[in-house]
C-alpha cells in the first residue's frame, strides 16, 4: 500500500506540534497565523501541546469581552474559546469514551481532563510504590508511555530526555487543575504535600491508611490544604484515638476552622475511640464545624458508646447537619442513656437536630428498645425526611413506636422510610399501613420488603398505594397467588399516585399476573414495576400485552426476569419491539432469551 503524501498544512500543523511540545517558551508569531489555520492547528494537538498553547497564548486573543482590544472582534473570540473548549472535550473523550456521559455540561473540559490525568497518575505511581522492590521518590516515578502517548504524541514517547515523564513534572505542571483526588496509603508520604503543593485540593479520598506514619503525612497535605477543602473520605482505614485526634486537628488553625468542610465521611473502616475520652480535636470539630453537612460512619465498628457520644455532642452544638449516616455498625443501646422527658419535653432546653433530612440506620441490631427511643428522638429531628431503618430486628413493638410517633406528629416530614427486614409481621404492618392514611404529608417510598407478612397484608397495602405512597418496595413478603388475588380484588378505586412498585419475590403465579394487569390501567402514573422472580407462567404476558394495549399510562419499565413466561425467541423480540417508551423496551424479560435485550441493569 502506498501513503497519500501529506499535505503541506499537515506537515505545517506536525511541525508545530513538535515546537509546542518542546518549548517552555511561547513560538513567536504563532498567533499571527490565519484564524483557519490555527484553529486546524489547535484541533490536532495532544493535550500537553495544547495546555502550551493555551498558556501562551497573548492575553488580547482570549475572549475577555471586557478588555476592548484590538486583536480580533468579538464574535472570532468566541470561536477561538469554543474551538479550545471543545478540543479539551474531544481530548477526554479520546482518552475517558467511558466517562464522558458521567460529565455534568456545561463543563471545564481543560480542568476535568487534568483533574483525571492526575488521578490515573496517581493511581500508576501507587502501583509502583506498593512494589516490594521499590526504593526510590516518589516524585522521581516515571509515568508510563500509556499515559504519555495521549499527553504528548507517538514519537514522543521513545524520547529519553523528556521532561514529562518524572510524575513530579505532572503534578507541578497541572496541579493548578486538581480539585479532587483519590490517594492511597503508600502516597501518604512526606513527598507528597511537596508534589501537591499547587493544587487547591476540595475533595480528598484516602484509602488503606492504617499507621500513624501515613497519618502524619497526611496531616501536613491536610493543614497546606485546609483553605480549600470541603470534602473528606475515608476508606479501608484504621483510624485510632491518636490519628482521629491529629486529622481534626489539622483542619484548624488556633481554634479557628478556616475551611468550608461540608462531608466528612469513614467508610468500611475501623475507628478506636475511647468515648470517656473522646479527643477534644474530634468534639470540637463535630461542635465548631458549621458549615457540615454530611457525617458518615458507615460499616466502621462504631458501638453504641461512641455514637452516643457523636450523637450528643451534635444535639448540644444544634449541628447545622443535612446527612447522618451510622449504617452497618452495631450501636443497639445508642439513645438508651438519655432522659427524654428532659430532652423532648421542654422546649427551653433548645437542643435539636434541626437541618437534619436524613438518617441512616442500617443493619445496626437495633431493637424495639432502640425503636422506642428512636420515636422520642424523631421529636428531635422535626426536619427528617429520610429514615433508613433496613437490617434491623424492630420487630413488630419497633413498628408500634414509629406508630405513636406518627399519631402524635401528623405532619411529619418524613418522606422515605426504609423497614425492610425488620422482622415484622402483618399485624404490626396493617396498623403501620392504616396510621399512614392520618398522616397530612403522605410517604413518597415506602418499603416493607423482607419481611415475612404473608397474604394478609393485601387491604392494607392496597389502600396504602390507593391513598398515601408513590413508591412501594414488597418484594419478598410472601404474598403467593392469595395475596395477589386479594391485592386484585381490593384494587377498585385505582391510584393516582403510584409511580413504582416492586413486587418481586412473591411466587405469585398467574395472579400475579392477573393483578398487575387490573393495576395498569388504573394507575395512570405507573412508571416501573418490577414482578421479576414470581413464577409467572407463559399465558401472563399475553395478559399484561393485553393490558398496556389498553392502558393510556405512562410505564417505562416492566420487569419480568425470573418468570417462564416466555414460549419462544421471536415473541420476545416482537414483544420488545411493540411495547416501548421513548424508544427502550418497556419488558425486560427473563435472562435465557435476554441477551440481546440492549437493557442496562446499572441506570
Ligand atoms: C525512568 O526513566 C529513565 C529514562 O527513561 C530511567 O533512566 C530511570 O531509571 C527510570 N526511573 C525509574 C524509577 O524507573
Ligand atoms: C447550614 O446548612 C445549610 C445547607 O445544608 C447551608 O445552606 C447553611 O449555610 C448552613 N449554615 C451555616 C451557618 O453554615
Ligand atoms: C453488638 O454489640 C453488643 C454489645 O454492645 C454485643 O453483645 C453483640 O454481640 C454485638 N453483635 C454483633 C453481631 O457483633
Ligand atoms: C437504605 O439503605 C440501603 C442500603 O444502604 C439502600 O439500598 C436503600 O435505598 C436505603 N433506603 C432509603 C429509603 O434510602
Ligand atoms: C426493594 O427491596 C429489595 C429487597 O430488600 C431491595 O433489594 C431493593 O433495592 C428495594 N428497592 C427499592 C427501590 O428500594
Ligand atoms: C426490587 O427488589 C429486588 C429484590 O427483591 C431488587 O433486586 C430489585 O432491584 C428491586 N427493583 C427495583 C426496581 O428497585
Amino acid at each position: 500500500m502506498t501513503k497519500a503524501s501529506p499535505s503541506l498544512a499537515f506537515l505545517c500543523i506536525q511541525s508545530l506540534k513538535l515546537q509546542l511540545l518542546q518549548s517552555e517558551d511561547p513560538i513567536p508569531d504563532l498567533y499571527e497565523l490565519p484564524s483557519e489555520l490555527l484553529d486546524g492547528v489547535v484541533a490536532h494537538l495532544p493535550a500537553l501541546a495544547l495546555q502550551n498553547f493555551q498558556s501562551h497564548m497573548p492575553f488580547h486573543c482570549w475572549g475577555d469581552y471586557e478588555s476592548g482590544d484590538d486583536c480580533l472582534i468579538n464574535g472570532r473570540k468566541r470561536a477561538r474559546n469554543d474551538v479550545l473548549g471543545s478540543s479539551w472535550k474531544v481530548l477526554f473523550k479520546l482518552r475517558w469514551p467511558e466517562f464522558i456521559d458521567h460529565v455534568e455540561s456545561p463543563a471545564d473540559w481543560q480542568q476535568l481532563y487534568w483533574e483525571k490525568h492526575l488521578q490515573n497518575c496517581a493511581d500508576e505511581a501507587a502501583e509502583v510504590a506498593l512494589r516490594p522492590t521499590f526504593s526510590g521518590r516518589i516524585c522521581s516515578i516515571n509515568v508510563s508511555d500509556n499515559i504519555l502517548r495521549f499527553i504528548c504524541h507517538e514519537e514522543h514517547v521513545s524520547c529519553q530526555k523528556c521532561v514529562c515523564k518524572k510524575l513530579s513534572f505532572h503534578f507541578k505542571t497541572f496541579g493548578p487543575y486538581l480539585r479532587c483526588l483519590r490517594l492511597l496509603n503508600v502516597l501518604c508520604v512526606a513527598e507528597t504535600s511537596e508534589l501537591l503543593r499547587t493544587s487547591k485540593l476540595q475533595h480528598l479520598v484516602l484509602r488503606w491508611i492504617r499507621s500513624e506514619k501515613h497519618v502524619e503525612h497526611l496531616c501536613k497535605l491536610l493543614i497546606q490544604s485546609r483553605d480549600t477543602l470541603t470534602s473528606l473520605e475515608f476508606i479501608h482505614c484504621k483510624l485510632s484515638s491518636n490519628s482521629i485526634s491529629a486529622i481534626c486537628a489539622s483542619l484548624h488553625e488556633n481554634g479557628i476552622y478556616t475551611t468550608g468542610m461540608q462531608r466528612f465521611c469513614i467508610k468500611t473502616s475501623s475507628i478506636e475511640l475511647d468515648p470517656l475520652a473522646a479527643p477534644p480535636a474530634f468534639v470540637s470539630f463535630l461542635m465548631s464545624v458549621r458549615t457540615l453537612h454530611s457525617l458518615h460512619f458507615c460499616d466502621s465498628n462504631l458501638d453504641r458508646h461512641i455514637t452516643r457520644m457523636v450523637f450528643s455532642t451534635l444535639l448540644d452544638s444544634s449541628s447545622n447537619l443535612s446527612s447522618l449516616d451510622l449504617s452497618e455498625n452495631n450501636i443497639s443501646g445508642w439513645l438508651s442513656t438519655f432522659c427524654w422527658r428532659s430532652v423532648v419535653g421542654s422546649p427551653s432546653s433548645g437542643k435539636s437536630l434541626r437541618s437534619l433530612c436524613k438518617l441512616n440506620l442500617r443493619g445496626n441490631e437495633l431493637n424495639k428498645y432502640d425503636a422506642e427511643n428512636l420515636a422520642h428522638a424523631l421529636f428531635l429531628m422535626p426536619g427528617l425526611e429520610s429514615l433508613n431503618l433496613s437490617g434491623n430486628p424492630i420487630k413488630d413493638s419497633g413498628i408500634r413506636s414509629l406508630i405513636s410517633y406518627f399519631k402524635k406528629n401528623l405532619n411529619s416530614c418524613l418522606a422515605d422510610l426504609d423497614l425492610e427486614n425488620c422482622e415484622l409481621s402483618s399485624c404490626g404492618v396493617i396498623e403501620f399501613l392504616d396510621t399512614l392514611s392520618m398522616l397530612e404529608k403522605p410517604l413518597k417510598f415506602l418499603s416493607v420488603a423482607d419481611n415475612a407478612l404473608g397474604s394478609e397484608v393485601a387491604e392494607a397495602i392496597v389502600n396504602a398505594f390507593t391513598f398515601s405512597v408513590e413508591s412501594i418496595n414488597i418484594s419478598g413478603i410472601g404474598l403467593g397467588p392469595l395475596g395477589f388475588l386479594a391485592l386484585g380484588r381490593k384494587l377498585e378505586k385505582g391510584s393516582k399516585k403510584l409511580l413504582s412498585i416492586n413486587i418481586s419475590k412473591n411466587r405469585g403465579g398467574l395472579e400475579t399476573a392477573r393483578f398487575l394487569s387490573k393495576l395498569i390501567p388504573l394507575a395512570p402514573r405507573l412508571i416501573s414495576v418490577d414482578a421479576s422472580y414470581n413464577l409467572m407462567p407463559p399465558e401472563s404476558l399475553l395478559m399484561l400485552c393485553d393490558s398496556l394495549r389498553t392502558a393510556k399510562g405512562d410505564l417505562k419499565r416492566l420487569d419480568m426476569t425470573g418468570n417462564s413466561c416466555i414460549n419462544q425467541a421471536a415473541e420476545h423480540s416482537t414483544l420488545l419491539c411493540e411495547f416501548q417508551h421513548n424508544g427502550e423496551p418497556i419488558f425486560v424479560l427473563p435472562s435465557s432469551f435476554a441477551s440481546h435485550v440492549p437493557y442496562d441493569d446499572d441506570p
